[in-house]
């Protein structure tokens, strides 16, 4: 078993569709159904649009409410005919920050994201009381680079991450890899490019944040973040990788996550297994973490 949580476990026993549908127990406001204990209702106090299909989107965060970088919530919706739809979303917020933040793909088909983005400041949506997710740095227990590998929205765990202090006095080098379709996919550079420039952090350590486009070509425009061409896949397997951080990818030294579209998960862990890679489990320390987002 992996250690990563399941789209199932994650969003719902059915295994098929993700869509828990709990009734609120009556007509009456939702703050005093039975299900109230489960979860808080929240008002949306900002909304960022990076393009038509990409939202990040900040709520109000209870005061109770706890979380370790790389977790996720489970967010919910009710729907028209009172049924609430739950979705996991990781947060992108680190745990000092006053509001919980995510970073949304508007899948236009989609039961849950397409109702994301039709909302308004001052909307509300429901978030189940506990933070879920293994997906957290505490769990290795030594190595020296962290190797953060996104496609997609999978980079908003690393941002909650390198928000936070702890991450930095972890390891010695943090590296961030964002593979996308597009440039115009690409979320965070600014606060990423500028993380990166301002390390290392007093005595902490440095980053790298490389992102990757795989169906746009890359025109050489000056950024002050690498840009690479390729599936992450491919450019660990020419080396490319390696030589755009000067970083080897050691056994030793080298940790991974790996988080966003399951094929990606899928064919990265293949691949670093065989480079003699494993997977971390709690009893059996290793080098890498996953995350699949479906
Ligand atoms: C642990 C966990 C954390 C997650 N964190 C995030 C997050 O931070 N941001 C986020 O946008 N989604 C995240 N997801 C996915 C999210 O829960 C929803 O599935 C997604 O927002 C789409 O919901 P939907 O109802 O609109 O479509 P669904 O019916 O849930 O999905 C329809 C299809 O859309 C595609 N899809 C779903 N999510 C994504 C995605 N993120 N990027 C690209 N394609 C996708 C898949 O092909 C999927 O089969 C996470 C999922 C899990 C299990
Ligand atoms: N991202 C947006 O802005 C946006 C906008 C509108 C709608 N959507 C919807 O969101 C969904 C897709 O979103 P997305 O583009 O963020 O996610 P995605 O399809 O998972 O693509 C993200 C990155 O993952 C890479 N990837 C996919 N499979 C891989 C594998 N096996 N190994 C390594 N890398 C792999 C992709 O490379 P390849 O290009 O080579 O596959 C791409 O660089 C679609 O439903 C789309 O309609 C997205």
């Amino acid at each position: 078993m992996p250690n990563s949580v399941s789209p199932a476990s994650a969003q719902n026993s059915s295994g098929g569709a993700a869509v828990d549908n709990v009734k609120p127990a009556s007509a009456a406001p939702i703050a005093v159904s039975s299900a109230a204990s489960k979860y808080t209702e929240q008002p949306v106090v900002s909304i960022h649009r990076w393009n038509e299909g990409l939202m990040s989107l900040r709520i109000n965060r209870d005061a109770a409410y706890s979380f370790v970088p790389g977790q996720f919530a489970r967010i919910g919706l009710i729907k028209e005919d009172g049924e609430i739809i739950w979705r996991a979303y990781s947060i992108v917020s680190a745990p000092h920050e006053a509001f919980l933040e995510f970073f949304l793909v508007v899948v236009p088909t989609g039961e849950f994201s397409s109702r994301v983005s039709k909302l308004n400041i001052g909307d509300t949506m429901l978030v189940e009381k506990h933070a879920q997710g293994f997906l957290t740095a505490d769990r290795f227990k030594d190595g020296r680079d962290l190797w953060l590998l996104a496609t997609g929205t999978g980079l908003a765990p690393y941002i909650s991450m390198v928000r936070d202090h702890a991450l930095w006095q972890q390891f010695e080098n943090i590296v961030i890899v964002l593979s996308v379709r597009e440039s115009s996919d690409l979320g965070y550079t600014e606060e990423l490019a500028f993380l990166a420039n301002q390390s290392p952090r007093a005595g902490g350590a440095t980053l790298k944040f490389v992102t990757t486009l795989t169906r746009e070509p890359v025109t050489g425009a000056a950024k002050d973040f690498d840009v690479l061409s390729g599936r992450i896949n491919s450019l660990i397997v020419s080396g490319k990788l390696e030589q755009a951080t000067g970083l080897p990818l050691i056994d030793e030294h080298s940790r991974f996550m790996l988080c966003g579209n399951p094929d990606m998960v899928e064919c990265m862990r293949a691949l670093l297994k065989s480079r003699g890679f494993r997977m971390n489990r709690r009893l059996e320390p290793g080098h890498i973490l996953v995350e699949n987002y479906w």
